[in-house]
């Protein structure tokens, strides 16, 4: 009998309806359309409205997901909930999602892995199916983090970056010779401090202090050429460990899917791997940086552009805070 592979029978996405262009964030802080299209690439990004949180963000990229795989709620066994700006700070947005979707009672847990979140939820969800364990798994990556931007002068080299998004997979197990080949992930604490948000910190007894408000210790804040410097070095090499794990050399891939940190950023992947435009799926010129969510917002758009079909190699990679990065090798 073949062995139990996992593969992304559907996949989804949701971003708000409010669209952020650069013009109104310089209208905010000392910034210019121009200066931001020329670091970043992004044109404009969502913001979430007032009261709205990732587990509601994930609920239409869940549809999506399920309508995609053509199976409903009770065809889902486990929910992985891959963020980094949780509803709350307790508990996980996983379970909150269960609940307002009416899931039965499935075990639904977060991650919080940053910008690699889809890389180590589908690492995690693979292992479960391939034990035998689950059949079907839900991997909703959502984040609004339009509230942990500094929307002034102090922030301006970070809050132009962010956007808010979600996107969702269906994971599912199968016979055939198809799927996730193979996942990789890495990590480097000594530099949690060039990207972070600090405080509400349970290591301070007041939690949050007025002084700590007053520096801006709520906001995140990034060292962005130390974050840069090491994104253009890590995200290769993952690429390249995953294509020397599977016997494959970059001509093989179909489709690259880069985690949309920056334009600039994806650019020199490409470059480094010597792939034609085609080959190079980005969308953060409309959404910016949308952290855990943005390569299950890329797939699906990817998917429902015609960009993806069955049997195509896809690569997905990505890097951030911790900093974790990390790769996944898919057989469509
Ligand atoms: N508008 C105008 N000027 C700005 C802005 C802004 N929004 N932000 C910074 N500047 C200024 C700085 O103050 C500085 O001015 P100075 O020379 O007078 O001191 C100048 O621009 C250059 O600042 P740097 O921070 O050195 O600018 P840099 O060229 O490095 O660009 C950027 C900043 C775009 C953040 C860049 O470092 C970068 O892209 N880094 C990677 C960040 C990233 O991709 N993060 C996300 C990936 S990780 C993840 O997804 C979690």
């Amino acid at each position: 009998m073949n062995k139990i592979r996992s593969y992304i029978k559907g996949v989804g996405h949701n971003l708000p309806d409010r669209v952020v262009t650069n013009d109104e964030l310089s209208k905010l802080m000392d910034t210019t359309d121009q200066w931001i299209v020329e670091r970043t690439g992004i044109k404009e990004r969502r913001f979430a409205d007032e009261g709205v949180g990732p587990s509601d963000l994930a609920i239409p990229a869940v549809e999506d997901a399920l309508q995609d795989a053509n199976l409903s709620k009770d065809d889902i066994d486990l929910i992985i909930f891959a963020t980094i700006s949780s509803d709350y700070y307790i508990p996980g947005a996983g379970c909150i999602l269960q609940h307002k979707m009416g899931f039965g009672n499935i075990g639904a847990f977060d991650i919080k892995t940053s910008c690699a979140g889809f890389i180590y939820g589908i690492s995690m969800a693979d292992q479960y199916i391939k034990s035998g364990t689950f059949d079907n798994i839900l991997l909703v990556c959502s984040e609004v983090q339009s509230t942990t931007m500094d929307l002034s002068d102090r922030g301006r080299n970070t809050a132009v970056i962010f956007g808010d998004g979600a996107g969702a997979i269906v994971l599912s197990s199968t016979t055939e010779d198809r799927g996730i080949l193979s996942t990789h992930l890495h990590s480097d604490g000594k530099n949690v401090k060039e990207l972070w948000l600090k405080e509400p910190s349970t290591k301070s007894s007041n939690r949050l202090s007025k002084e700590s408000i007053e520096r801006g210790d709520h906001f995140l804040s990034m060292n962005g050429r130390e974050v840069f410097r090491h994104a253009v070095k890590r995200f290769p090499e993952t690429i390249n460990e995953s294509l020397e794990f599977n016997g494959l050399t970059s001509e093989d891939i179909d489709l690259l899917v880069p985690h949309q940190a920056n334009l600039r950023i994806s650019d020199m992947i490409q470059k480094k791997m010597g792939l034609p435009d085609n080959k190079v799926f980005n969308n953060i010129q409309k959404y910016g940086n949308t952290t855990a969510a943005s390569i299950p917002i890329c797939l699906s758009e990817a998917k429902k552009e015609g960009r993806i079909n069955n049997n195509d190699l896809v690569v997905c990679a990505a890097f951030g805070a911790g900093f974790l990065w990390g790769s996944a090798v898919i057989k469509w």
